[in-house]
């Protein structure tokens, strides 16, 4: 691109706000800003509420008429997990041509969860002449990792993952999705009445399954809750957890395949007591065995530096809803102006 892109932050958010950080160091054109309509953020500076000062840009209620008026190549979309509920947002931006990059964590893999909206996602986009892409820590960390370290394999046998991170470095969205503060007896009660959505981890191991080229058959998958060994303090909800109050959740998930080969993904996200740090630990066994572990990753900064670095390969990728392990490598670009 000979210009500047022209981002519009759509959720200005916890992450929403270190997006637009790290955009504008880049070269990236914020152009605009997309909030609740009735949140208390309409009206105020982007720049200013992502610590960088001034941009003249303020947050707007009305999606549609930002969009429009902006015109942006791309709409960085960071308000949800799960695509029914994302759903009117994405619509509207692939319904007006708009390029989408979203961390919602569904979008990453919703073709089996979701197929119905998923195909009309993609179809939408084909039409309008747009991508959307579902990403995150989820792209290399989750992903083409795990895809690209199986390539290296003659054969495999089973894959297995294990993934930790702290629910408190992101914003208050995500501490309620994963239920921090319940009772055991309230915990129970909030699960049955989420109708057992599934979790992140079925949308990691449906794209490695397909990543793989093998052929998903079956999925089970154990949720549990994490509670306080001591009173600690969770600052996205603003609320001290006695001892035994829920933390979090954690959820083992296991694939069957067609072809025989095991997926096992265990995901642990909660509020951290002293000294826990984020894992990310893959092993595949096969010819030969190999294995991954990333040291203590910084889960919540690079759901937002693999977003940025992808924003380029996203606009010039063909129309159509993406999936991780079709995208070029992840690549390290010093300024996009
Ligand atoms: N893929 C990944 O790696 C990854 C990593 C981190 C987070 N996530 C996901 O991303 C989502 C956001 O996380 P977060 O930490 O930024 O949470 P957050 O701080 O709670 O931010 C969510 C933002 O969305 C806004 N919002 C709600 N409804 C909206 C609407 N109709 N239009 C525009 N904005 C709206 C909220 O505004 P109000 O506060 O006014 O309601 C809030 O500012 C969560 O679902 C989380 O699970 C994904």
């Amino acid at each position: 691109m000979s210009r500047k892109i022209k981002a519009v932050q759509y959720g200005v958010g916890a992450m929403g706000r270190v997006m637009i950080e790290m955009m504008h160091d880049k070269g990236i054109e914020i152009v605009g800003g997309i909030g609740r309509p009735t949140s208390a953020i309409i009206g105020q500076d982007l720049g200013t509420l992502a610590g960088i000062g001034p941009l003249g840009v303020v947050v707007t209620g009305d999606a549609e008429k930002t969009l429009t008026e902006t015109k942006p190549d791309i709409a960085v979309v960071c308000i949800t997990t799960y695509l029914a509920d994302l759903w009117p947002h994405v619509e509207l931006c692939a319904r007006l041509g708009v390029n989408v990059v979203t961390i919602a964590e569904e979008c990453f893999y919703p073709w089996r969860t979701e197929p119905e909206l998923s195909r009309r996602w993609d179809a939408l986009c084909k039409q309008n002449h747009c991508s959307a892409y579902g990403i995150g820590y989820q792209d290399f960390y989750w992903g083409n990792q795990i895809t690209q370290l199986a390539g290296t394999c003659h054969s495999i046998t089973s894959v297995k993952g294990f993934a930790q991170f702290n629910v408190d470095d992101y914003g208050p969205e995500v501490a309620r999705d994963h239920m921090v503060g319940l009772t055991a007896d309230v915990f129970a009660v909030e699960r049955k009445k989420k109708g057992n959505r599934p979790s992140y981890m079925q949308m990691v191991g449906d794209l490695i399954i397909d990543g793989l080229g093998l052929t998903f058959k079956s999925v089970t998958e154990d949720v549990y809750q994490t509670t306080a060994s001591q009173e600690i303090f969770c600052k996205s909800l603003n609320v001290s957890l006695p001892k035994g109050i829920g933390t979090g959740n954690a959820n083992r998930t296991h694939f069957e395949t067609l072809e025989g080969i095991p997926v096992d993904i265990e995901m642990v996200s909660k509020v951290y007591e002293p000294g826990e740090t984020d894992q990310n630990k893959w092993e595949i066994k096969g010819r030969p065995d190999v294995s991954v572990s990333n040291e203590r990753p910084a889960t919540d900064i690079l759901t937002c530096t693999e977003v940025v670095s992808r924003i380029p390969d996203v606009i010039s990728a063909p129309a159509g809803l993406l999936k991780a392990f079709e995208m070029p490598p992840i690549k390290y670009r010093r300024r996009f102006d």
